[in-house]
């Protein structure tokens, strides 16, 4: 299956993969052939791109971590919670505690709940594939809080984190951005640079979210730091308090009370947002490639995120996830097409791949090869169909913006 851009579907065309409702129900099948008014819905619930069965590789399911139906229930969880903010806010900030209506603290009960099964799913899962969901417009913020949760837990299960702690952390991460309530969605949307007035109206969100979640008065203060923290940077030029991270995991007697410090869930939120972030499609910019988001990821490492979290995130989550289409470099497959169907947990970055197409274009007997074995064979991701054409251009990535 393939990766096709919305404004390239057909009909006949049929989905790779099932598409989910907001309450987790099946919405779309996948083997269902589309037609003219499927594919209009899909335009109209934002959706950017959707799978699509070609006959090559229908057998290899893009990877995910967590369960759709996880995915989509947290999401309108999440909103149902942004939208009670909205209600009872003045630009995102909550005039009193008490102002909070009472079924708050059922959909607050709903989100500890997505947490734990987004918990019980990352434990079971032993290996992990990598992450090829498809994220649509419209939810962006609400998607986007999901899969920083994901990422983050999963990376705080990598350091050994007690659960407890990841309960506290995956509800941060949910939380993250719920201070963007208080940002004007044309200013979060916006195509192109900001304005200076802009730019200090998106850095006021960490501080909303916090108010906001401090306001909840919940069972633990973790949440509400996170948010506060999450776009803070290692060298302190990170936002809204510049404080400093000593690009450590492990804190050692001497660093604990040292004021101005980034708190370690924040700085795992930080690493979950920013990849979250970069491999999401947004209004001002299309979804990196893979190899792209880990470049990136790489370059951030030390002056803006904490270097050790982030060689512990290249410890879990493959650059190439397991049904990404890829394009071959380098003898002797150099300029074939394939598809990744395996990742061995112990060298993540060399995963087995299914030859599809030699250089010429003509399809080849579906071998596979283990790229343990060819290492001066690197690989590159196919773009998905529209990507030459209709896409807006790639731009640096706007930190500020995640
Ligand atoms: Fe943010
Ligand atoms: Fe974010």
């Amino acid at each position: 299956m393939r990766r096709v851009h919305v404004s390239h579907l057909r009909p006949a065309m049929a989905l790779g993969k099932p598409l989910y409702d907001r309450n987790g129900r099946v919405l779309l099948a996948a083997g269902v052939p589309l037609n003219a008014r499927f594919i209009e819905a899909l335009q109209a619930r934002g959706y950017t791109s959707v799978y699509v069965r070609d006959g090559l590789a229908d057998d290899v399911a893009p990877a995910d971590l967590i369960s759709e139906e996880v995915r989509m229930v947290a999401s309108s969880h999440l909103e149902a919670l942004f939208t009670i903010v909205t209600k009872v806010s003045e630009h995102g900030e909550p005039r009193k505690p008490s102002s909070w209506p009472g079924e708050t603290w059922r959909v607050i009960e709903s989100l500890y709940r997505d947490v734990e099964d987004i918990l019980d799913e990352v434990f079971a899962s032993e290996a992990f594939d990598g992450m090829a969901a498809v994220k649509s417009h419209d939810s962006y913020t609400y998607e986007h809080s999901v899969e920083t949760t994901v990422v983050g837990v999963m990376l705080g299960k990598r350091l050994g984190l007690q659960r407890e702690d990841l309960r506290q952390l995956g509800l941060g991460c949910l939380l993250h951005d719920i201070g963007k309530r208080g940002v004007p969605t044309e200013v979060l949307n916006k195509p192109g640079p900001l304005t200076s007035q802009e730019l200090a109206q998106v850095k006021e969100h960490p501080r909303i979210g916090f108010e906001l979640i401090k306001s909840l008065d919940l069972d633990s203060p973790v949440p509400q730091h996170i948010a506060w923290q999450h776009h803070e940077k290692q060298d302190g030029t990170g936002y809204p308090r510049g404080l400093h991270g000593t690009n450590r995991v492990v804190r050692s007697i001497a660093d604990l009370g040292v004021p101005g410090r980034i708190m370690l869930l924040a700085e795992l939120a930080a690493v979950a947002d920013v990849f979250s972030a970069l491999a999401s499609d947004r209004p001002f910019r299309p979804a990196l490639p893979p190899e792209e988001v880990a470049r990136t990821l790489r370059a951030l490492a030390g002056s803006h995120l904490n270097r050790e979290v982030v060689d512990a995130f290249f410890r879990v989550v493959p650059t190439f996830p397991m049904g990404l289409r890829v394009v071959l470099n380098g003898a002797p497959f150099d300029g074939w097409r394939g598809v990744v169907v395996a990742v061995h947990p112990s060298q993540l970055h060399r995963p087995v791949v299914r030859l599809l197409q030699d250089s010429a274009g003509r399809e080849v007997p579906h071998a596979e090869i283990d790229l343990r074995r060819y290492p001066d064979v690197s690989l590159s991701s196919e773009r998905i169909d529209s990507e030459a054409g209709s896409a807006p251009p790639r731009t640096v990535w706007d930190p500020l913006r995640a």
